[in-house]
């Protein structure tokens, strides 16, 4: 397949939110607006921005966990926006997401066994001899022996959990992986081992990956271009280099500030984020084409090409908004649309 495998341009994803008898109440959040971005094959492209940035939208929404508002997902050739329910479905085969929390994303109900052989039942990919095998095969990528199988995820460790959510991911032999915020809920000593096999899977089976992180160390260490977000928008994305030590957004050097460097010569001075603020709802109307909301002028905040930046909103105050959890078990594919 020549050019990209994933090319998202101009996703958006609108949340209505609030409102639920007065439809004046109601308020359209702008989670995702207007992003755009490639991934070559082999590529890891990392996504990194605050909490509510919009991160977990843009990766469910190249999934087509959820529904895009507007834009296009071209993967392995195809617009996946205009694919059937069927044609999804067959598709969904090629791209897996591993989620933060292992422990939420895993059926308590079901043995290790039964979790990693799922996808490769629901798409009749082997008969069950051919699941127990390739059950204990994965079981060995992921650094797990094959006892493994037996055990419910509650009697393992957070690190052994997330290593059999990306077993099953791994399952249909996917080409691309949206890991999204893979070690964020493991111990600090953990976090490295699951990256290293991450790294190593990526390596050994040629996969993809968009890695989404709310830090940019982790980021850093795992990319091989990086993308930052901000209320979601795509404000700065370049390679690893070219961010590390060119980076032009505000942002991007706020949170360059917050990376920790082993140097003490080399550190740089560290930028205090501006006040945070509660979370806010943006109002659907824009201005000069561009969002707007009540007490922030409107900016110029255009959306960059590849190592360009945006020109900075300098008086637009950071926002943050808390982080709003939302669970979600496995995307190991659910059944079959209807023919
Ligand atoms: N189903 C939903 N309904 C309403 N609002 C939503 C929904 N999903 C996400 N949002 C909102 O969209 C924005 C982006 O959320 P998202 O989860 O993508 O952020 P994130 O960057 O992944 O944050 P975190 O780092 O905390 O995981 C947030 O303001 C969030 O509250
Ligand atoms: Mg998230």
């Amino acid at each position: 397949m020549a050019g990209p495998l994933l090319e998202v341009q101009n996703l958006e994803k609108q949340f209505a939110v609030g409102g639920t008898w007065l439809a004046r109440h109601r308020r359209i959040i702008r989670a995702v607006d207007g992003v755009s971005f490639a991934l070559e094959p082999g590529e890891t492209l990392g996504l990194v921005g605050e909490s509510g940035c919009g991160k977990s939208t843009t990766g469910r929404l190249i999934l087509r966990l959820i529904e895009p508002s507007g834009g296009h997902i071209r993967f392995e050739g195809r617009d996946l926006v205009t694919l059937s329910a069927r044609e999804l479905w067959a598709a969904r085969q090629r791209m897996q997401i591993v989620f933060q929390d292992p422990f939420g994303s895993l059926n308590p109900r079901m043995r290790v066994g039964r979790i990693i052989a799922e996808p490769l039942q629901i798409y009749a990919q082997a008969d069950a001899a051919g699941r127990r095998r390739r059950t204990a095969e994965l079981l060995e990528v992921v650094g797990l022996n094959p006892g493994f199988a037996e055990r419910y995820p509650h009697e393992l460790s957070g690190g052994q959990r997330q290593r059999i959510g990306i077993a099953a991911a791994l399952a249909l032999q996917p080409s691309l992986i949206v890991a999204d915020e893979p070690v964020s809920a493991l111990d600090v000593s953990i976090q490295a081992q699951v990256l290293n096999l991450l790294m190593d899977l990526r390596r050994r089976f040629g996969l993809t990956y968009l890695f989404i992180s709310h830090d940019l160390h982790v980021v850093l260490h795992m990319s091989d271009r990086v993308a930052v977000m901000y209320l979601g928008e795509i404000v700065e994305i370049g390679s690893r280099d070219t961010i590390h030590r060119e980076a032009k957004h505000p942002y991007t050097q706020v949170l360059l500030s917050a990376v920790p460097v082993a140097d003490p010569a080399a550190r740089r001075e560290r930028i205090a984020p501006p006040p945070t603020r509660p979370h806010r709802v943006r109002p659907t109307e824009r201005r000069g084409g561009r969002r707007s909301s009540p007490d922030t002028p409107p900016t110029e905040l255009g959306r960059p090409s590849v190592g360009e930046v945006a020109a900075p909103p300098p008086d637009t105050p950071h926002r943050v908004r808390p982080t709003e959890r939302r669970g979600g078990r496995r995307s190991s594919p659910d059944t079959p649309p209807p023919s």
